[in-house]
């Protein structure tokens, strides 16, 4: 082996620790690096077009990766069960699954692949046109159990293929932290309209201090918490809070909410850093439990 290929591999080497816990010191590193990226805020013009044009930068960030980006997520069924076919289940009743800012299928591709129900419906919505364009071009995705269509999350009546109060699951994964904080509740609005009385939001997303949001230039901040990246999309960091205030506004009952917090090490560069991600399940509740 050469010094160069070991070399190499020394600083791609790393590895991860599930569940962390911090201590004071790293939340007020944490807390510091986040204060020094984010004091100068960008200027009002430069913000107005990253959240306008929103839909073009995912366009073009899918034209440049097709679907070689995001891999397909596999950790799903042992994190959120309720997309595989609960052991028990009837497999010839009919269930629907939506899920927003579906990209290019890492999510919904592995549902379809695994799923045993026949009367599975799954559906996918995502503001690219070019991300829906490359979803409906995978082989493995089967036009009978799915469709996808495009649509902006964020506008206040959805056109949407289903009735109101009929989804079983919604699953929001990495997509709210890419929209604007001020139209988050419209699409939380609009969950609660669509699931059936106790259906499921399954929702995973970054969290507060987690190392992407610390490595940040100044410069990229919109407003506290939300930034740009190199490429012109947004990108917000959760509290459990915020996801929980969120959703319970809108009417949902949060049953379950973890923060995922590993450790990287990079042995090469000897840095040490934390991914922060937010697990939550929210129920829509049942009928008599609004009475
Ligand atoms: C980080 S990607 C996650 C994709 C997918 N959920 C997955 O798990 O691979 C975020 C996705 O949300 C989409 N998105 C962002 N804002 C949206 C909006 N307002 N309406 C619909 N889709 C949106 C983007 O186009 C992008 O495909």
């Amino acid at each position: 082996m050469t010094m160069m290929s070991l070399n190499t591999m020394l600083v791609v080497a790393h590895y991860c620790r599930d569940n962390v816990e911090w201590d004071a010191e790293q939340e007020k590193e944490a807390l510091a690096a986040v204060t020094k990226n984010s004091t100068q805020k960008m200027n009002a013009e430069d913000k107005e077009k990253f959240q306008n044009d929103a839909d073009q930068f995912w366009d073009s960030f899918y034209s440049v990766h097709q679907n070689r980006f995001f891999k397909d997520r596999h950790w799903l069924f042992t994190e959120f069960t309720e997309l595989a076919t609960p052991p028990g289940t009837d497999v010839q009743k009919t269930r629907s699954i939506f899920e927003l800012g579906c990209g290019v299928g890492n999510t919904i591709l592995p549902i379809l692949k695994y799923s045993q129900e026949p009367n599975l419906k799954v559906y996918g919505c995502d503001f690219s046109a070019r991300a829906i364009e490359i979803l409906r071009e995978n082989k493995e995705y089967d036009p009978k159990r799915c469709e996808v269509f495009v649509m902006d999350a964020t506008v206040e009546d959805w056109s949407v293929p289903f009735a109101e109060d009929s989804l079983d699951i919604i699953v929001l994964i990495f997509v709210l932290s890419a929209i604007e904080p001020t139209k988050m509740n419209r699409v939380a609005a609009n969950c609660f309209r669509y699931l059936r009385p106790g259906g499921l939001v399954l929702f995973r997303d970054y969290g507060r201090y987690d190392m992407a949001q610390l490595r940040f230039k100044s410069g990229k901040c919109l407003e506290d918490n939300l930034y740009v990246r190199g490429d012109g999309t947004m990108v917000y960091f959760f509290t459990q809070e915020e996801v929980r205030d969120l959703f319970c506004k809108a009417g949902f009952i949060e049953e379950q909410s973890v923060v995922d917090r590993r450790l990287q090490v990079n042995r090469g560069r000897m840095l040490k850093m934390y991914r922060v991600w937010i697990q939550t399940k929210l129920r829509k509740p049942l009928n008599e439990e609004t009475k």
